[in-house]
């Protein structure tokens, strides 16, 4: 397995900045299998290697997984002329080349993002092949009869003929009938919003609360990031409808 600098392997698994694991090492707080290890040029495997720093066991993932809160008004894309993106949201510490937003959230819809570097990752959730289901909030100018929910069961039409494949609505929780809670397992562009105009009424706030079993941490605010865990990555393809 391949070997690499301890400093390095630090920071990619956002401790900190090279130079804030460099100190960290030499203040002795990081262990290799075990042994105090102060040198930041140790070279290890970071796969094979147990390595923990300030006594917590660090999991090693060779790619890495945020779960961003998305505030409405910044666009779903790693660079614009106009528009704040959702990776100007990532903190320093958690940044690194090759990020991007797997799945696109509109400008003006909030909640669950996932940023990651992991190109087959975002294939496998993005895939309506996977059945990966992405289920959002959905505030409306109108009330949802039954026929609304009958029509999204059967899937929808839009009117240049595209065919969605058959959802999910139902009524919120709290009998708001202006307020629906709608599953999907594919990503067209606009789609929600497009479904509920095919049946006359408009989205007025829009937000994804979850993705497979992977729900918006309701302690994270709008507008932050936090990094998943591995089971929390593992989430998103736990419990797929197929
Ligand atoms: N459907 C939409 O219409 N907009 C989104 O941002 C996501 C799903």
């Amino acid at each position: 397995m391949k070997e690499e600098r301890l400093d390095k392997i630090l920071v990619s698994q956002s401790i900190g900045s090279r130079r804030e694991v460099q100190k960290l090492i030499r203040c002795g707080e990081v262990t290799v299998n075990g042994e105090i290890i102060k040198k930041p040029e140790y070279k290890c495997s970071p796969e094979a290697s147990v390595i923990s720093v300030d006594g917590r066991t660090l999991e090693y993932s060779e790619h890495i997984y945020i779960m961003l809160n998305k505030p409405a008004g910044v666009v779903s894309a790693t660079a614009d002329k106009y528009d704040k993106t959702v990776l100007d949201l990532v903190p320093k510490e958690m940044y690194r080349k090759g990020l991007f937003p797997a799945g696109r959230l509109d400008k003006d819809t909030e909640g669950l993002l996932i940023i990651t570097d992991d190109g087959d990752f975002a294939h496998r959730m993005l895939s309506p092949t996977k059945h990966v289901q992405k289920q959002y909030i959905a505030h409306l100018d109108c009330e949802i009869t039954d026929e609304t929910i009958k029509r999204f069961e059967e899937g929808i039409v839009f009117a240049d003929g595209t065919r969605c494949l058959p959802a999910k609505l139902e009524i919120s929780p709290e009998g708001n009938r202006m307020i629906g809670i709608v599953r999907i397992c594919e990503g067209k562009f606009h789609q929600v919003k497009k479904m509920f105009l095919s049946c006359g009424i408009k989205v007025v706030q829009l937000s994804r609360i979850s993705i497979g079993n992977l729900y918006l941490d309701s302690k994270l605010p709008i507008g932050c990031c936090k990094l998943l865990t591995n089971l929390e990555k593992e989430l998103v393809f736990i419990g797929n409808i197929h």
